[in-house]
């Protein structure tokens, strides 16, 4: 490989000399480091939209080390092919919410970053383990109960990639997004490595208790579509860690969420999650997904498969799911949960089900569960019992196997020595499957 330098800014990287792509330096071409004033913040924006609208194929647009530049949401691309964002410094977004660029047609804030139809697109950083190349997306200032309570959803997520293929993400932290973190949606061969995801109200906090649980909706990594790869990733946040969601009914890959593997994963927050399944489209599904060598510290739900209640008439599946060699340390509420997703919206599974009486948790008939398998799973100290596993007497879920789920030192409210909530659920226990949820049948 070898480099020509055309203009005083721009290099051209060659690996022979027939295909060359640019090396666009961001701060050669007028990104201003270090300056958070809101005109830079626009000024950068802008420069860097442009940019981006007019990389070609094999273009690299670099972000240079020990660099931070500010920026304003509202980023947006559409068909990028083989290029490369290479983010060696920070890309940090401003956090004054009442100039944040807002579609002129729905009023509501812009993402960070919206891409679609990408295909073939890496972010990447040169840095190593220690300075991963970092998106910050300031989300202490839209966090919060007050906040919530006036701003409610409309928070911008840091990075959306939509209806795209063939993509790498690789060695970045992404860091305190208002809102979700990543969400790939009806993406196609996605791998993401080495890669992180830290949302805290708190630099020191270690455990998710109510303060830091107000960083309402941070979800880590949401992905919905087929041939996704994720591994090698540490993730602290308040909603879910990771969450296999169903695909768009406009989606032209697959009709499923599916073949999606994740692994070595070190995660704590609302889960390693399937779901919610059943909302919007006629039929949703998830399909073929597996979660192995992850490790949950003091995490707040643990593995976490979840339909969505309050769009009855809607049909959907989540079937062929492994969960295996995940041990889930301290968790301080759920740490297994098959149901209905638990949330704050109206038809929904209440947040404080079954701890406040009368709370609904209503469970659709619709989603239909086949072949979940946990296996050598260990809970350490979970601090409530265990976990619930509930179906619809209409519609049973069916095959879900336990093999070597054990738990030590279960806390014993509110199920006492069932430890599950166990209902209308077709189960095997097997192998030091202990205790056995009391409706599963079990094999030694
Ligand atoms: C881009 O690079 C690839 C190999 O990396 C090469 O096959 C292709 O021809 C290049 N395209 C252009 C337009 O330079
Ligand atoms: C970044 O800064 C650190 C510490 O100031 C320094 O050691 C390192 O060489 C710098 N890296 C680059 C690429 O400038
Ligand atoms: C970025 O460019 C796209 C495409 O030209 C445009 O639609 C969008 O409004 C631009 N965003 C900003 C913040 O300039
Ligand atoms: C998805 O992307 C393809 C091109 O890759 C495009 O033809 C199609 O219209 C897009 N679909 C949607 C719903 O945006
Ligand atoms: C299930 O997904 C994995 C990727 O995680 C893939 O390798 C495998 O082929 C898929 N199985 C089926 C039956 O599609
Ligand atoms: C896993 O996460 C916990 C906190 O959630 C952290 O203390 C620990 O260092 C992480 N482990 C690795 C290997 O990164
Ligand atoms: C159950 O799901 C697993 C993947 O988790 C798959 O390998 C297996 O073939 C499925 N079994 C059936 C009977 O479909
Ligand atoms: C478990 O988490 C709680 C907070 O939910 C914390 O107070 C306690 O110290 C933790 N225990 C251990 C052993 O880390
Ligand atoms: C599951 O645990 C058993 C017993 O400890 C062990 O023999 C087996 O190799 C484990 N399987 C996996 C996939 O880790
Ligand atoms: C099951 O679904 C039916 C029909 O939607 C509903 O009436 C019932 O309350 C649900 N709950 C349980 C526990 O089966």
């Amino acid at each position: 490989m070898f480099s020509v330098v055309f203009s005083c800014f721009i290099t051209v990287a060659c690996i022979s000399y027939t295909i060359c792509g640019r090396v666009i330096d961001f701060e050669a071409i007028g990104g201003i480091a270090g300056d958070d004033r809101l005109s830079t913040c626009r000024k950068n924006t802008h420069l860097l939209n442009q940019t981006v609208n007019s990389l070609q194929t094999n273009d690299t647009i670099v972000f240079p080390s020990n660099r931070t530049f500010w920026l304003i949401g509202g980023i947006y691309a559409r068909r990028l092919a083989h290029v490369t964002f290479q983010i060696d410094g920070v890309l940090k977004f401003s956090d004054n919410f009442l100039q944040w660029p807002r579609d002129s047609r729905t009023h509501l804030v812009l993402d960070c970053f919206y891409f679609e139809q990408l295909d073939h697109v890496t972010f990447t950083s040169a840095n190593t383990e220690n300075q991963k190349g970092i998106i910050d997306g300031s989300g202490n200032r839209w966090w919060g109960i007050v906040e919530y309570l006036v701003i409610r959803g409309d928070r911008p997520r840091l990075l959306v990639i939509y209806n795209s293929t063939n993509l790498l993400v690789e060695n970045i932290l992404l860091k305190n997004s208002p809102k979700w973190t990543f969400y790939g949606k009806d993406v196609a061969n996605l791998e993401i490595r080495h890669t992180d995801v830290d949302a805290r109200r708190h630099p020191a906090v270690q455990w998710h208790d109510l303060d830091e649980l107000t960083a309402f909706n941070t979800d880590g990594f949401d992905i919905s579509g087929t041939n996704v790869w994720i591994h090698d990733c540490n993730i602290w946040n308040d909603d879910d860690c990771i969450a296999v969601k169903q695909q768009d009914s406009r989606s032209i890959h697959s009709t499923c969420s599916e073949n999606m593997l994740f692994e070595r994963i070190n995660a704590s927050g609302v889960g390693l999650s399937i779901g919610s399944v059943g909302a919007s489209v006629a039929h949703s599904c998830v399909r073929n997904i597996t979660f192995r060598d992850c490790t949950m510290y003091n995490t707040f739900k643990g593995i976490y498969l979840k339909s969505r209640p309050g769009d009855e008439g809607h049909t959907g599946e989540i079937s062929n799911i492994l969960y295996e060699n995940i041990q889930i340390y301290n968790a301080s509420q759920w740490a297994i949960w098959f149901g209905p997703q638990q949330a704050a919206f109206k038809g929904a599974c209440s947040l404080l089900w079954p701890f406040v009486p009368e709370m609904p948790c209503p469970i659709p008939s619709g989603i239909t569960w086949n072949n979940i398998t946990l296996r050598n799973i260990t809970l350490y100290d979970p601090q409530i019992s265990p976990g619930v596993i509930v179906g619809n007497t209409s519609n049973p879920m069916k095959n879900i196997l336990f093999d070597n789920v054990v738990v030590k030192n279960p806390g014993s409210h509110p199920w006492g020595d069932k430890y599950y909530a166990c209902s209308n659920v077709e189960g095997i226990a097997q192998g030091d499957t202990q205790p056995v949820p009391p409706c599963f049948k079990h094999y030694k």
